[in-house]
């Protein structure tokens, strides 16, 4: 079984390159279903995810060929099919983001339900009623959702919560309908502007990406175009930790600052030093650390996918903390995991009281979703002997080359099979 071994390590130095963000590139991708041209994707990120949904769109008939680490080209000029294999689906649930293209191209999709996960029942009804409202038939049977649709007209949506995979879906699907879609209560994280953008240069029509009012006017057809993917603001922030942590001083290149600010004003908080740069940030832990009380909130609110990062940092900060998780049901996996490397935490449904100790000791853990698999990496960083984290599969998803980046800055993790 595949494990990450970490010892404890001296504090992070040097700089660290950020890649394209996983949650911008999987919609980009979906999207260029859209359209019969030719894309060129850059900054896509090496990742087991990316290599899944580019399954997925070969499968659907498109042809998609990595031009380079990081350089992706796709032309969908020939969908044949409007169904996503259950194996696939199965293996990644933001391959549901194929199902607002495939409808909005052919009028007919058909994918397997996307399961929940670890951290939570992960329903699509809010991407469903989306589709409802612009025109399509919705049919639930075996363990399949399918959307039919002659026409697609525009039509006023407003979502129940801002959720980013239904604001995506819709986006991608309004784009090619017949007339005026409105979106309230849009999800407005930066990986929403990206796609909108990319739309946009493929032809469309989307004013608003990034506030909660969201306008699509629906174009006959979209074109093939070249884009880069944004920087993984999750990525950044997850070294952005590994800093403060191990009291290390970190230069993160490829980060946009003004897409982690909650990130940055509670590193501040917590006494870390947070320079920034107009690409770049750079991260001095070379304080004391004190407790933090954070609360998790749909963009422009603190990200969830860096709550279980900071978990591991306030384990260790001088003092109690709280951590409130609002965006999903069930992501304290990693809090159990914690507890065994010495960490004092408590949980309550949706909240964790911590408080903080000297120290953590090595133990054998293991990863229970992408980001609870980083913010055990940063545990080991500085536990005293040896951790070793299993299901590192879970990591892989998420951060690419994860060791190299972090051998380069001065700590000692190898992947053991
Ligand atoms: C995206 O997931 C990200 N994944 C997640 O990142 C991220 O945590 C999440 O957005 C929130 O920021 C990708 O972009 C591939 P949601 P998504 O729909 O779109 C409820 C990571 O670590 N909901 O905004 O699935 C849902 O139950 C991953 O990179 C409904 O009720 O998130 C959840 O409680 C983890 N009905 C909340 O909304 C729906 O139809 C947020 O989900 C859809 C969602």
């Amino acid at each position: 079984m595949k494990r990450i071994i970490i010892e404890k390590s001296p504090p992070l130095k040097g700089s660290v390159r950020v890649s394209g963000a996983k949650n911008s590139a999987l919609p980009i991708l979906a999207a260029t279903l859209l359209s019969s041209g030719t894309c060129r994707l850059e900054d896509v990120p090496d990742l087991n995810d990316v290599k899944i949904i580019s399954e997925v769109l070969e499968i659907l008939g498109a042809k998609v060929e990595k031009i380079g680490k990081e350089e992706v080209e796709i032309n969908a000029s020939d969908i044949r099919a409007y169904e996503a294999p259950y194996e696939l689906m199965n293996k990644m649930r933001a391959s549901f983001l194929v199902m607002g293209p495939l409808l909005a191209r052919l009028g007919r999709a058909k994918i397997a339900m996307p399961g929940g996960c670890a951290i939570g029942s992960r329903p699509i009804d809010l991407h469903l009623k989306g589709f409802k409202a612009l025109g399509a038939e919705i049919i639930m049977e075996e363990g399949f959702v399918e959307a039919k649709a002659d026409k697609l007209v525009g039509n006023e949506i407003y979502l129940d919560f801002p959720s980013v995979g239904a604001t995506q879906n819709i986006l991608m699907v309004a784009s090619l309908a017949e007339g005026e879609t409105i979106l309230q209560n849009a999800a407005m994280e930066p990986e929403i502007t990206d796609l909108a953008n990319y739309i946009n240069k493929m032809g469309g029509d989307i004013r608003g990406a990034g506030t909660s009012t969201i306008r699509i006017k629906g174009v006959n057809s979209l074109n093939g175009v070249n884009h880069q993917i944004i920087p993984d603001r999750i990525e950044a922030g997850t070294y952005m930790v590994g800093a403060a942590i191990t009291k290390g001083d970190i230069m993160i290149e490829n980060v946009l600052s003004n897409h982690i600010k909650p990130v940055i004003a509670k590193l501040n908080e917590i006494g870390a030093e947070v320079l920034e740069y107009e690409n770049s940030i750079r991260v001095i832990g070379d304080r004391e650390l004190k407790g933090v009380d954070i609360k998790t909130l749909p963009y422009p609110g603190f990200p969830t996918d860096m709550q279980s990062q900071f978990m591991t940092l306030l384990s260790v900060a001088n003092g109690k903390s709280t951590v409130e998780e609002t965006v999903f049901e069930n992501r304290f996996m990693h809090v159990d995991e914690l507890i065994k490397m010495g960490a004092n935490i408590v949980t309550n449904d949706r909240k964790a009281i911590i408080n903080g100790v000297n120290g953590l000791k090595g133990a054998k853990v293991k990863a229970t979703d992408l980001r609870a698999g980083a913010s055990l990496i940063l545990a080991g960083l500085i536990a005293d002997g040896v951790t070793e984290i299993s299901d590192i599969y879970h990591i892989d998803r998420g951060y690419s080359n994860i060791e190299e980046k972090i051998l380069n800055l001065g700590g000692k993790i190898y992947r053991r099979n």
